[in-house]
C-alpha cells in the first residue's frame, strides 16, 4: 500500500486487524534515541498522586497523510507544540454530562484523542515486565480505526514502548505494590476546524511511576452510585474504546457521585437498568443466579462495555479453574435487588489495571442504599483474581500474560 492511502482503506470499513492493512507502519529498527541527559529525582512511590510525576523521556511518533509515519523518537519529556485548531483540542473533550436526551447531538462527534493504560513491574527477580500488551495494543488499533486516526502495526508500537521503558528502567519503582504507568495516546494535530479525518498525528508515550492503589496495603471497598440520568456509552457510540470524549464527559456524574457521598458512578443503561460498568472499571458479580448455580457473570462486549485486558483475564482465569458458571450476561438493577434480597449475592467488584480488583460494598440507587456483601464473603473470589494477576505481573509466577522488558 501507497503512503498515506490508509485512510482509504479504513473509510472502505476494514474490519480486519490493522496490521494486515499497514505496510508503511513506523518501525523500531528506525527508533532514534537521544535520551535526557538531565534527570529528576525519583520519588517514594507510596504516597504518590496518581499520574502527577513524569520520567525524563518520552516516545514521539509523527504522522501525516502526505508522508506517512515519520521515524519514531525517544527523546527528553517536553512540552507539545500544537496548532490552536488542532482537531484533539476542539472534537474531544466535551465539559457536560451525557444524558439520554442529548445522545444525538454526542453521536456525530469526532473523537480525536484516543489513549492506552498499561503498567511495566518490577518482580520479585528484579526483572521488569509488561502484562498483556498486545491486548492493549489491539484496543488502541480500534480505537484509532473508529475515530479515523492512522493506523499503525501494533507489534512495532509495543517494540517502541518496549524500548522507551527499558531507556527508563531506573524508574520502574522497585516495589511489588507500585508500578510503572504506561500512557500512549494518539491525537488529531491538523490546523483544521473541521469535523473530518485528520490528516496529521502524533503518537506520544508517557510514563509516570504509580504507587499502591490501596494506601493501606488492604482492600478498602467502594460505594457507588447508580442513577440512569446519566449513561456512559450506548449503542453505536464510542463506549468500547479508549477515546478521550468517553472520559471527559464522565467527570460530571462522578462529581454529583462524590457529593452524595459515593465513590464512584454505576453505570446503568437502559429501560430496564443494566448494571454496565463501574467508574473506569469493568464489573463482575459472583453470586448464586436465578438457577441455582455458583455464577461469575460480566455484562457482554455488546459495544457499550471497554474491552478491559483485567477483564479478559479474569474471565480466562475462571474458565480455566472450572469451579463456578462464568458468564458474560446482562444483569439489571432488579436482578440484583432480587438477588440481595435473597441472600444470592457473594461478592461484587470492579476490575482495572489500576487496582486489578476492588470490592464493591455499597451502592445507592433510587434513594436506598444497598448493602453488597462482598467483604462478609472474604472477599474470597475478589482476593483469589487479586494474588493470581499479581502474582503473574510481580515474577512470582511464570506465565506467557508476561512479558519481559529487560
Ligand atoms: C471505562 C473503562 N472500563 C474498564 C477499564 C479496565 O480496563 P483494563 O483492564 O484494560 O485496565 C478501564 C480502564 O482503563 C476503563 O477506562
Amino acid at each position: 500500500m501507497l503512503k498515506g492511502c490508509q485512510n482509504e482503506c479504513m473509510a472502505g470499513g476494514c474490519s480486519s486487524e490493522a496490521t494486515k492493512h499497514v505496510t508503511e507502519s513506523f518501525k523500531a529498527s528506525d527508533l532514534v534515541i537521544i535520551p535526557a541527559t538531565t534527570f529528576k529525582e525519583k520519588p517514594d512511590p507510596n504516597g504518590l498522586v496518581f499520574g502527577t510525576v513524569f520520567t525524563d523521556n518520552m516516545l514521539t511518533i509523527e504522522w501525516s497523510l502526505a508522508s506517512g509515519w515519520e521515524k519514531p523518537f525517544i527523546k527528553p519529556l517536553e512540552n507539545l507544540s500544537l496548532h490552536p485548531a488542532s482537531s484533539s483540542l476542539h472534537y474531544a473533550i466535551e465539559p457536560r454530562g451525557q444524558t439520554e436526551e442529548n445522545l444525538v447531538p454526542m453521536l456525530w462527534l469526532n473523537e480525536y484523542t484516543l489513549f492506552e493504560g498499561m503498567k511495566a513491574y518490577r518482580g520479585v527477580d528484579g526483572k521488569i515486565r509488561l502484562f498483556r500488551p498486545s491486548l492493549n495494543m489491539d484496543r488502541m488499533a480500534r480505537s484509532a480505526r473508529r475515530t479515523t486516526l492512522p493506523s499503525f502495526d501494533q507489534n512495532e508500537l509495543l517494540e517502541c514502548i518496549r524500548k522507551l521503558v527499558e531507556v527508563e528502567k531506573e524508574w520502574v519503582p522497585y516495589s511489588t505494590a507500585a508500578s510503572l504507568y504506561i500512557r500512549p495516546t494518539l491525537i488529531g494535530t491538523e490546523p483544521s476546524l473541521g469535523v473530518k479525518k485528520p490528516t496529521k498525528a502524533l503518537l506520544y508515550v508517557i510514563l509516570s511511576p504509580v504507587g499502591p492503589y490501596f494506601a493501606s496495603g488492604s482492600f478498602s471497598p467502594i460505594s457507588l452510585w447508580a442513577d440512569p440520568k446519566y449513561v456512559r456509552a450506548w449503542k453505536g457510540g464510542t463506549g468500547d474504546c479508549k477515546l478521550g470524549g468517553n472520559y471527559g464527559s464522565s467527570i460530571y456524574a462522578q462529581q454529583e457521585a462524590l457529593e452524595l457521598g459515593c465513590q464512584q458512578v454505576l453505570w446503568l443503561y437502559g429501560e430496564d437498568h443494566q448494571i454496565t460498568e463501574v467508574g473506569t472499571m469493568n464489573l463482575f458479580l459472583y453470586w448464586i443466579n436465578e438457577d441455582g448455580e455458583n455464577e461469575l457473570a460480566t455484562p457482554p462486549l455488546d459495544g457499550i462495555i471497554l474491552p478491559g485486558v483485567t477483564r479478559q483475564s479474569i474471565l480466562d482465569l475462571a474458565r480455566n479453574w472450572g469451579e463456578f458458571k462464568v458468564s458474560e450476561r446482562y444483569i439489571t438493577m432488579s436482578d440484583l435487588t432480587a438477588a440481595l434480597e435473597e441472600n444470592r449475592v457473594k461478592e461484587m467488584f470492579g476490575a482495572g489495571t489500576a487496582c486489578i480488583v476492588c470490592p464493591i460494598s455499597k451502592i445507592l440507587y433510587k434513594g436506598k442504599h444497598l448493602h453488597i456483601p462482598t467483604m462478609e464473603n472474604g472477599p474470597q473470589l475478589t482476593t483469589q483474581f487479586l494474588n493470581k494477576l499479581s502474582d503473574i505481573q510481580y515474577g512470582r509466577e511464570d506465565s506467557d500474560w508476561a512479558v519481559l522488558v529487560s
